[in-house]
């Protein structure tokens, strides 16, 4: 049994108040109510998809990887601790905190912080975005999330041997090795960068209307935030976007149109660029 979907991302950020500024105003997310210097986001039915969490440093504190039931949770956890690595197994108090049933984290060998859990609570109040966006969620989950490791080789076998994940294509960024990853239909839910340091890339919404990436886009270049790479569209993914500069200093990719993958027909290819055209702009 194989992890099901990017569930959540918690940001540790000093900027929270900006970053529910640029996720209300800008990206059209709902702003959950502030509890104990953690502030959760939602985007559809789930109680959350994003959290803002306090603290000195800008960056990705954990991500959350969703797995169908308790026994999905328990093979994960049996298949990280085959792999070596130390696996906490949370409280029925401390997993009930993060609105889920069940709930285990590691540390993966590039150093991020790794939870697992099924069973998240479901909302019975209905999604309402600020902007009228509407994202693409459902059984693939938040999006992807691209990040930087240094041990892009160890990365890309614990995704796909340990957490069985599915290689889509590969790209080569000048030295630095990219390798998608799918865990649904979803083109990738994670994608890996060899780079000297750990850390995120960016993270990629999906919304179901391409004139809600156009809005988003008024809604950056009307001052809401930074446009790292202009509009353009995916070489592997097909994914129409724009990636907006976060207030905590990385991407975030608003898109539309993304790729699903049908595994008994898909092949590997390496992409000899990322874009078709466009994303104009500076990747870092
Ligand atoms: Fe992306």
């Amino acid at each position: 049994m194989s992890v099901k979907s990017l569930g959540h991302l918690t940001i540790t950020t000093p900027k929270r108040d900006e970053w529910i500024e640029f996720a209300g105003n800008v990206l059209g997310m709902q702003i959950g109510p502030d509890k104990d210097g953690v502030t959760r986001v939602r985007l559809d039915e789930r109680s959350y998809r994003l959290e803002f969490e306090d603290g000195d440093e800008e960056g990705l504190s954990r991500i959350g990887w969703e797995v169908p039931d308790a026994a999905g949770l328990e093979d994960v956890i049996e298949r990280l601790e085959k792999d070596g690595l130390t696996v906490t197994r949370c409280s029925a108090e401390e997993a009930a905190a993060r609105d889920v049933q069940g709930l285990a984290k590691t540390v993966d060998s590039s150093g991020f912080n790794l939870d697992f859990f099924y069973g998240q609570q479901k909302s019975i109040e209905p999604f309402i975005s600020p902007r009228s966006a509407n994202f693409v969620t459902e059984n693939m989950g938040l999006g992807h999330a691209v990040l930087m490791t240094p041990v892009f080789e160890d990365a890309l076998r614990f995704y796909t041997e340990v957490l069985g994940f599915r290689l889509s294509d590969t790209l080569r960024l000048g030295p630095s090795r990219v390798a998608f990853l799918r865990c649904n239909p979803r083109h990738h839910s994670v994608a890996l960068i060899e780079a000297p340091e750990k850390g995120i890339h960016h993270f990629m919404v999906e919304v179901s209307e391409v004139d809600m990436v156009g809005r988003a886009h008024d809604a950056c270049r009307d001052g809401g935030a930074g446009i790292m790479m202009d509009i353009g569209r995916h070489a592997n993914d097909d994914m129409f976007s724009f990636y907006a500069r976060t207030p905590s200093g990385f991407g975030l990719e608003y898109g539309h149109g993304g790729l699903l993958v049908d595994d008994s027909e898909w092949t590997v290819t390496e992409i000899a660029g990322p874009s078709l055209w466009g994303h104009r702009g500076s990747m870092v």
